[in-house]
This record gives C-alpha cells, sequence and structure tokens, in this order.
C-alpha cells in the first residue's frame, strides 16, 4: 500500500484511569501492545510535566517492549528533554504545556518561541529521534517550524473537531480548509505532516483524504469507545475509516 496513512494510538487515556486509584491497573503498556496488534502503526503517549497520566516508568517500559515506534510528546524543557535523550523514543512531538488546561488547547508558538525551540530540536535531533512540532495550521506556523530545522510537523485538529461536535458547519468547513491549505503548504516546503487532536471516526475518515498527511494521532475517542466495545474492534474500525478516507479501501 503505497498511499497509505500511519494511525498512531495515543494511550495517555488509559493511565488517566489507572492513575485514578493510584495502582498499576489498567496498565497503558498492556494497551499499546493490544493497539499494535489489533493495527496500530505506533503508540504515543505525552510525558506531562505534572505526570497526571503517564508516568517516566511507562516511558521506559513502552520503549523496552513495544514492537512499533514510540512517539513521545513533550514540552520543550530541560527535564523532558533529558528523559527523551535517555530513553531514545523513534520520534518526540514537542507540544505547548499549560498546567491548568485539561489537554493540549492549541498549537506551540513557533514564530515567536523560535530561540526557544531550536536547542531543543537540534538536540533531539542529534540523538537521532524524528522531531515534530504540535502548531496550528497556519502558512506562518509552517514556514517557522521549516525554519527552525523541525523534519516534521503535527497539525493541531482540535478547532475543526469542537466545530464539527458543536454542529458548527460554517466553522468546521472554514477550520477544515485551514487544514488543506497547511498540509499542501507543509509538502510544498519539505515538511512531514502529521494530524491530531480530538479525532473520531467520522473526522479520521475526511482528513486521511488529504495525501499530504501521512499520520495521525488519535487517543481520547478511541479509549473512550473501547469501553464499548473493546480496544481491538475500536482500532480495527478506526484502521479501516482511514483507510477508507484515502481511497485505499473500497
Ligand atoms: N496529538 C497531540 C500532539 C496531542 O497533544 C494529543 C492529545 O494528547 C493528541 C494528538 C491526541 O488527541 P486526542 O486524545 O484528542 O485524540
Amino acid at each position: 500500500m503505497t498511499n497509505a496513512i500511519r494511525l498512531g494510538v495515543n494511550i495517555d487515556h488509559v493511565a488517566t484511569v489507572r492513575n485514578a486509584r493510584g495502582g498499576k491497573l489498567p496498565d497503558p503498556v498492556r494497551a499499546a501492545q493490544i493497539a499494535i496488534d489489533a493495527g496500530a502503526d505506533g503508540i504515543t503517549a505525552h510525558l506531562r510535566e505534572d505526570r497526571r497520566h503517564i508516568m517516566d516508568d511507562d516511558i521506559v517500559r513502552l520503549r523496552k517492549t513495544i514492537s512499533k515506534p514510540l512517539n513521545l510528546e513533550m514540552a520543550a524543557t530541560m527535564q523532558m528533554l533529558d528523559v527523551a535523550l535517555r530513553t531514545k523514543p523513534h520520534a518526540s512531538c514537542i507540544v505547548p504545556e499549560k498546567r491548568t488546561e485539561r489537554t493540549t488547547e492549541g498549537g506551540l508558538d513557533v514564530v515567536g518561541g523560535r530561540e526557544h525551540l531550536i536547542p531543543f530540536v537540534d538536540q533531539l535531533k542529534r540523538a537521532g529521534i524524528r522531531v515534530s512540532l504540535f502548531i496550528e495550521p497556519s502558512i506562518d506556523a509552517l514556514d517557522a517550524s521549516k525554519a527552525i530545522g523541525a523534519p516534521v510537523v503535527e497539525l493541531h485538529t482540535g478547532a475543526w473537531c469542537h466545530a464539527l461536535a458543536e454542529g458548527q458547519a460554517a466553522k468546521a468547513d472554514h477550520e477544515f480548509g485551514r487544514i488543506r491549505v497547511a498540509a499542501a503548504h507543509a509538502a510544498e516546503i519539505g515538511l512531514e505532516c502529521h494530524a491530531g487532536h480530538g479525532l473520531d471516526f467520522e473526522s479520521a475518515r475526511k482528513i486521511a483524504g488529504l495525501p499530504q498527511i501521512v499520520e495521525l494521532n488519535i487517543g481520547h475517542f478511541l479509549m473512550g469507545e473501547a469501553i464499548f466495545s473493546g480496544l481491538p474492534d475500536v482500532i480495527a474500525r478506526m484502521r479501516r475509516a482511514m483507510d477508507e478516507g484515502r481511497g485505499v479501501l473500497g
């Protein structure tokens, strides 16, 4: 399949449920292996400064046990850089992080934060880690990401998905238009383009139709649906939705 689109499964919220009781179960590493067996192409985990879900030991165990690439989401801090350089994930996605937010609310300020970000991108790259920047779907953010030296960007799809969920059709069309233009621009300037945040079956099917986007990272919806139909089932359905959207299935 030459034009396939990769599915990265974010397992943060398995750890959220585990941490609600402070024990070891459910184990996000077990979820990662089940997701891989069911068709995930990689695993994503966000080690937050406050360790509200994924913990340091989860990253170590994921790195040791899973058979597909690990994408470590991290803020651009010295502590996180140290974790990345010690554990050497396949990829690191640099995200903005605020303690008071429920989830990653917006893209990185790559224009204003350029000087801060450059040394992080450089050191991760030198360690052989594939670096991506989680950005808003804007031309300015893409051009700044290229100038910073990141080989990959992940477009924040939150505004689009939120508009879809709220039934705001005109806003959703506008936001999808921004994503379409951004994905095309990323390819033009030689950036590998990923996308994620808030995606479900329908939005993943639609965005998979943009040929420049080569990877989707999806978490919350998958883990929520897994409560009702099980993780292997929901991963298989997401895989199918993405392949249909891509046109690699009938
Ligand atoms: N990509 C990035 C960079 C994220 O920060 C998140 C949320 O942790 C996701 C993808 C997945 O978002 P969701 O859990 O809404 O599918």
